[in-house]
């Protein structure tokens, strides 16, 4: 075994020490150059989605046009009124979420990596005469570029598994949030990348304790519309436990955290639709969502 191993090549001192004076450094862009790789590849398969997205049923940008809002009731009543609050919205997509905020009165920005979703979210804003910022940049790099604290800093549905590091997340998060300021989220539960339905069944098919990416390659994304050019696509697993503990370890104070046994959308064949629009399993078996309110002490 070469003498170097486990070790800095440049210093030698062990890799894990380097490591953790890094992180006092640079408490925000940890990830590692494969995941910065990883990352690339996404942005570029976010990029697709969002040209597909914009034209489909599923996010209904005419109706939005004329005034539709596009939120949920679980992250409007985890929030409550944001009437001049100032709330940035984490990994905003083309703006939909962010846009409805400030339609509500949150003085908002929106943040994305994906520069089409960006562009698109910018001429929204401009079309509709909505005030927004919205801002273009890999969310750990978020700190490099933006230089204020928010009332609200708010992410939700399908955000975490596109992120190799929690923790890091986690501190950009804190770093948004001023004394007193709410995080919230509302997230497609985890147990979605570790469950499918086989032959009208719900079966485990992965390790909830899985830690490296899954890898796809695909032409698919989750809205109507025609395919996307064949790509490769990262997702991260991720647990509750390691998000809430993430959050903790930024110095936040988790107020509530709620699995919910309903979804946004049917996911597998089995899941029917109940009276409220959400879409549930039979015999409500297993959280399909999750939601956590966060507050930054004063
Ligand atoms: C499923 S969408 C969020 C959904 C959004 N709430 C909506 O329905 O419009 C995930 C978003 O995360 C963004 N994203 C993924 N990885 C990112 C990263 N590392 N930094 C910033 N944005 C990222 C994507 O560009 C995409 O817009």
């Amino acid at each position: 075994m070469s003498p170097l191993a486990g070790r800095c090549l440049a210093c030698a001192r062990p890799r894990e020490a380097v490591f953790a004076s890094m992180r006092e450094l640079y408490p925000f862009n940890m990830p590692t150059a494969e995941e910065r790789e990883r990352m690339l590849k996404n942005r570029r398969a976010w990029g697709l989605r969002a040209s597909v997205h914009l034209n489909s049923d599923f996010y209904d940008l005419a109706s939005f046009k004329q005034g539709r809002n596009s939120l949920r009731p679980i992250e409007q009543e985890e929030l409550g009124d944001v009437r001049g609050r100032s709330l940035l919205h984490l990994q905003c997509h083309f703006g939909m979420d962010t846009l409805s905020w400030a339609r509500l009165g949150a003085r908002v920005t929106g943040a994305d990596f994906s520069e089409e979703a960006i562009t698109a979210a910018r001429s929204l804003a401009a079309e509709l005469g909505l005030e927004a910022h919205f801002i273009q940049a890999n969310l750990y790099d978020l700190p490099d570029v933006l230089d204020e604290e928010f009332d609200v800093v708010v992410t939700t549905y399908g955000v975490l598994s596109w992120l190799p590091d929690l923790d890091a997340w986690a501190r950009v998060v804190a770093r948004f949030l001023r004394p007193g300021g709410t995080f919230c989220i509302v997230e497609i539960h985890p147990n979605w990348g570790f469950i499918d339905e086989v032959d009208g069944k719900i079966k485990v098919t992965d390790s909830i304790f899985r830690s490296d990416p899954w890898e796809t390659e695909t032409v698919e994304t989750y809205t109507d519309g025609p395919a996307l050019e064949p790509h490769k696509e990262y997702n991260w697993p991720w647990t509750v436990g390691r998000l809430v503990t993430a959050l903790i370890n930024a110095g936040l104070r988790i107020e509530r955290l709620r699995e919910l046994p309903i979804d946004v959308r049917q996911r597998v064949p089995s899941m029917v639709r109940s009276d409220d629009g959400f879409w549930r399993l039979p015999g409500d078996p297993l959280p399909l969502m999750v939601t956590c309110v966060a507050t930054r002490p004063i």
